[in-house]
């Protein structure tokens, strides 16, 4: 090669490399889109229960069906969990005519009556798809199937869609998550549209418009208090709560920041730790999606997913997602705005050492003369009035939750 042709391969090269490191800024550009009017739903966070943290592909219709009687005889129905959403791993192929089908070995009785099963009880039908060509799982997935695929869902009765972001190489996740809410609003059913894209296209940003409910803001979740899993790539709770602490201003009613399903009763997790999970979740305003075995849960499991002041917290109906006010190596302090002028204040403790933690309410943008009535949300129990300061005192990896009330 001569220097002239050597010069010629080498900028072009270097143009090339430009071009490439250009690229996912490019592709993963935001779009200039039409706002999708809300579809009137999740006017509160999205509460159920979903098959996937527990039982991964191992799913058929008796342990679908099993999880909906749990759902009502534990009294996880009447305390707010109504979605029953059957995740990855129902279905298998496509017919002659492109139609989406279900494992008939896992489900013989199909989707139709399944989700009639699960509406006679009283609850409500989630199903999961994803915008690439195939799943998480290898699956059929819907790219190019949306609007046969809702118009399916819309048929056997769906009310609640989770969409994935699996083998969606060379999608724009905009445009692929606007095509399926569009499909879904084709259909006239009202249908939660849980938009799960792991936050990598930033979706609190768009996601809204594009006609979501909510959507994930993390990596899938891993059952451990402060040890990410799989090389780094599944998150801890405290992963997952430090990528929520800028949130915020995106989660309202109707449009959530999803931080992923609840670990809650899957064994990785200390009691202690557990309540500090979902007490966070409920701070957070997000979606309160059981992931445990409903029909084999221990009393303890239970009461931390039916804490009803715990839970008020989170369907609080301003729908104001806490933010941290203080971050140190060993403690942490968030607060909500809640209705009627209440406000809840978590105090979490990251330290392997019990602790008291002070925390003065001035930095807080709280009155600091005022009394306020204080409530142990989890203890449901009042604590006289109180002002200028709250102490918290704390077991190792757990938490307090304040509810405050102004006093007359
Ligand atoms: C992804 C999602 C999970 C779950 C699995 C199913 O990892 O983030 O929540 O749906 O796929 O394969």
């Amino acid at each position: 090669m001569n220097i002239q042709a050597w010069r010629g391969w080498f900028s072009a090269l270097l143009l090339s490399l430009a071009v490439l490191a250009m690229a996912p800024a490019v592709a993963h550009a935001e779009y200039p889109i039409k706002v999708r009017p809300p579809n009137g739903l999740a006017l509160t966070p999205p509460m159920g229960w979903n098959s996937w943290n527990r039982f991964g592909c191992d799913i058929d219709e008796a342990k679908i069906r099993a999880e909906a009687d749990a759902l009502v005889a534990s009294g996880m129905k009447d305390a707010g969990y109504s979605y029953l959403i059957i995740d990855d791993c129902w279905q298998v192929s496509r017919d002659g005519h492109g139609d989406i089908l279900a494992d008939a070995k896992r489900f013989p009785s199909g989707i139709k009556a399944l989700s009639d099963y699960i509406h006679i009880k009283g609850l409500k039908f989630g199903i999961y798809s994803d915008a690439g060509d195939f799943t998480c799982q290898g699956r059929p997935a819907s790219r190019g199937h949306e609007y046969q695929d809702a118009a399916q869902y819309a048929r056997w009765g769906v009310d609640y869609l989770k969409y994935d972001w699996c083998n969606t190489e060379n999608v724009n996740a905009q445009v692929a998550y606007e095509t399926m809410a569009d499909a879904l609003r084709a259909t006239g059913r009202p249908i939660v549209f849980s938009l799960c894209e792991w936050g990598l296209h930033q979706p609190w940003k768009w996601g809204a418009a594009a006609g979501g409910n909510l959507w994930r803001t993390t990596n899938d979740i891993w059952d451990s208090f402060n040890v990410s899993g799989h090389y780094g790539e599944w998150s801890s709770v405290l992963d997952i709560i430090d990528q929520e602490a800028p949130l915020a201003a995106y989660a309202g009613p109707g449009h959530w920041n999803d931080p992923d399903m609840l670990e809650v009763g899957n064994g990785g997790m200390s009691l202690d730790e557990y309540r500090t999970h979902f007490g966070m979740w409920a701070m957070l305003s997000a979606p309160l999606i059981a992931g445990n075995d409903v029909a084999h849960m221990t009393p303890e499991t239970a009461k931390i997913l039916m804490a009803k002041e715990i839970i008020a917290i989170d369907q609080d109906p301003v729908g104001s997602q806490a933010r941290r006010y203080e971050k140190s190596q060993t403690f942490e302090v968030w607060k909500k705005n809640l209705s009627g002028g209440r406000t809840a204040i978590l105090v979490l403790n990251k330290s392997d050492q019990p602790q008291t933690v002070t925390t003065a309410l001035g930095p807080l943008d709280m009155s600091t003369t005022k009394s306020f009535s204080v409530r142990d949300a989890w203890a449901e129990a009042d604590q006289g009035l109180m002002t200028g300061e709250i102490k918290s005192t704390l077991p190792p990896h757990g938490s307090k939750v304040w509810v405050l009330t102004p006093a007359k």
